[in-house]
């Protein structure tokens, strides 16, 4: 059961006429929420977020917070599964095509429920494979936009080279993976990008950030090159859907030992019993 411009029904049901802008132009933002046993992870973080992206688009926020909450509530409800990855999806709205803003558009809006994938035991034992390529998006990849062909282009090459993302470089330095967020860890300390408008402010990247902090895991956000990616010890990637994943080979090289590391495991355990004690809050 999904969500679409005020009504309830099965996704089967659901059409949107073909002008949407988000179908013509990718005109539109979205999230990704993982629901754990039906407790949606950092609602509050996300809503802001989306916020963040709808301001950078310049489209007025069609609900309000209290709005959001009690539809994404029902959503979850109307969906079997204890554990979901809610997706939503705003969009500038229907209007005959023009590059410009259409004037008085009712924005489209779209919230589905699909069932949620943790990483399987084989990945989290072994790690996966990643490519580098270079980061050829816009300017703007703090939006969470849905005009995701850049995107869409580089998780290909990670595919067709048998891995599981493509880590980005602009300017010799790493942004972020096609769909994810970069950790990696040299002698101990865990290094990252800080945010910028050149990668998407991950939710599960601040989070992995706090816990580091709140457990005495040195890290640091600054500049990584592609020599220290090369020679790191550890690489993980994060987003909503991969939680934390070791990357344990690099363009067919091994990273570190090529197994995944110590400070990889620690931080998956903190990172499972933040999300249990998440589960045990009241709804
Ligand atoms: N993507 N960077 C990019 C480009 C992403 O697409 C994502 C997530 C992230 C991680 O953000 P978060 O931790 O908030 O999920 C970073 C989602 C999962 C997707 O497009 O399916």
């Amino acid at each position: 059961m999904i969500y679409l411009n005020g009504k309830f029904l099965p996704i089967e049901e659901a059409v949107i006429p073909v002008l949407d802008r988000g179908f013509i132009f990718g005109d539109g933002v979205y999230e990704v929420i993982p629901v754990y046993s039906r407790h949606p992870f950092r609602l509050q973080e996300h809503l802001q977020r989306l916020q963040k992206s709808l301001t950078g688009i310049r489209l007025e926020n069609p609900n309000s917070e209290d709005k959001w909450r009690e539809l994404i509530r029902r959503v979850i409800d109307l969906n079997e599964p204890d554990d979901q990855s809610l997706y939503l999806q705003v969009t500038r709205g229907v209007a005959k095509r023009d590059h410009a803003f259409p004037g008085n558009t009712v924005p489209t809006v779209l919230i589905t429920s699909n069932p949620l994938i943790p990483p399987g035991e084989k990945q989290l034992r072994s790690g996966v494979g990643a490519i580098t390529a270079t980061d050829n998006r816009w300017l703007r990849c703090d939006v969470k936009s849905t005009a995701l062909l850049p995107n869409v282009l580089l998780r290909q090459l990670a595919v067709d080279a048998d891995c599981v993302e493509t880590l980005l470089l602009r300017d010799g330095l790493l942004t972020e993976g096609s769909a994810s967020n970069v950790f990696v860890v040299r002698a101990g300390i865990v290094f990252a990008p800080a945010k910028s408008n050149l990668m998407l402010a991950g939710i599960t990247y601040d989070v992995v950030l706090e816990l580091a902090q709140a457990n005495g895991i040195a890290c640091e956000l600054r500049s990584v090159t592609q020599a220290e990616l090369n020679e790191a010890d550890e690489i993980w990637i994060t987003s909503s859907s991969k939680e934390i994943l070791p990357v344990t080979t690099l363009n067919g090289n091994p990273v570190g030992n090529g197994k995944p590391g110590p400070v990889f495991q620690r931080m998956h355990d903190l990172y499972q019993s933040y999300k249990a004690q998440v589960m045990r809050a009241p709804r």
